[in-house]
C-alpha cells in the first residue's frame, strides 16, 4: 500500500461526554484528550488517523457513506447505537472498509442489553473493556490486516498478530 494507511476513528453518541459521564466506565479523559492519545499510538504504529464524533445517527451513516476513498479502515465505537441501530450495521456493510469495534466499558459484563452488538458481524475484531488501550489493539490489528509493517520495519506477519477474528474483552490475553 502506498503512503501511510489511514484510519478514520468514529465515536458515536454521548462519547462527547468523556470526562464528565461515569468515569467508573469510561475514564476521566476528555474525548479530546482520548483522541490525542489515539494519534500517539498512531504515530507509534506509523499510521494516519482522522477522527469524527457524532450524536446524530443520521449524520453518523452518512459518515460511513463518504469513507470509502478516503480511508484504509475504520475504528467504530458507536456507543449505544452499537445495541440496536441497525441502519448503522447496513452504513457499515455498504462502506465494504475493514473494521474494529472498541468499546471503553466491558459490554459483555454489563447489562444484558449491552450484551448485542449490530456491527460485529463485520468486524475483524472487537475490543471491549481495555479503555484507551483498546484504541492502540484496534490500530494493530488493523495494521496488520492492512499490510503495514512496524516503523522499525518488521513485517507485520512477523509481529505475531493471528489474522483471525479476535474478541478481547477485559481480562483477556493477547
Ligand atoms: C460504550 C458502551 C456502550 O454500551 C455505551 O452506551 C457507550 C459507551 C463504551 O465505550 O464502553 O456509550 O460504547
Amino acid at each position: 500500500m502506498a503512503g501511510l494507511i489511514r484510519i478514520e476513528v468514529m465515536h458515536g453518541v454521548n462519547l462527547d461526554m468523556l470526562g464528565k459521564r461515569e468515569p467508573e466506565h469510561y475514564g476521566t479523559l476528555t474525548l479530546d484528550e482520548l483522541e490525542r492519545q489515539i494519534e500517539g499510538f498512531a504515530g507509534e504504529l506509523g499510521v494516519e488517523t482522522r477522527f469524527f464524533q457524532s450524536n446524530f445517527e443520521g449524520e453518523y451513516v452518512e459518515h460511513l457513506h463518504s469513507l470509502r476513498e478516503l480511508v484504509d479502515g475504520v475504528i467504530l465505537n458507536p456507543g449505544a447505537w452499537t445495541h440496536y441501530a441497525w441502519a448503522i450495521h447496513d452504513a457499515l456493510a455498504t462502506a465494504t472498509l475493514p473494521a474494529v469495534e472498541v468499546h471503553l466499558s466491558d459490554v459483555k459484563a454489563r447489562e444484558p442489553w449491552r450484551q448485542l452488538s449490530v456491527i460485529e458481524d463485520l468486524c475483524i475484531a472487537s475490543v471491549s473493556g481495555k479503555g484507551i488501550e483498546g484504541y492502540r489493539l484496534a490500530l494493530e490489528r488493523l495494521r496488520d490486516e492492512l499490510g503495514g509493517s512496524e516503523p522499525s520495519g518488521e513485517p507485520a506477519s512477523a509481529a505475531g498478530q493471528d489474522s483471525g477474528k479476535i474478541d478481547l474483552a477485559d481480562g483477556d490475553e493477547r
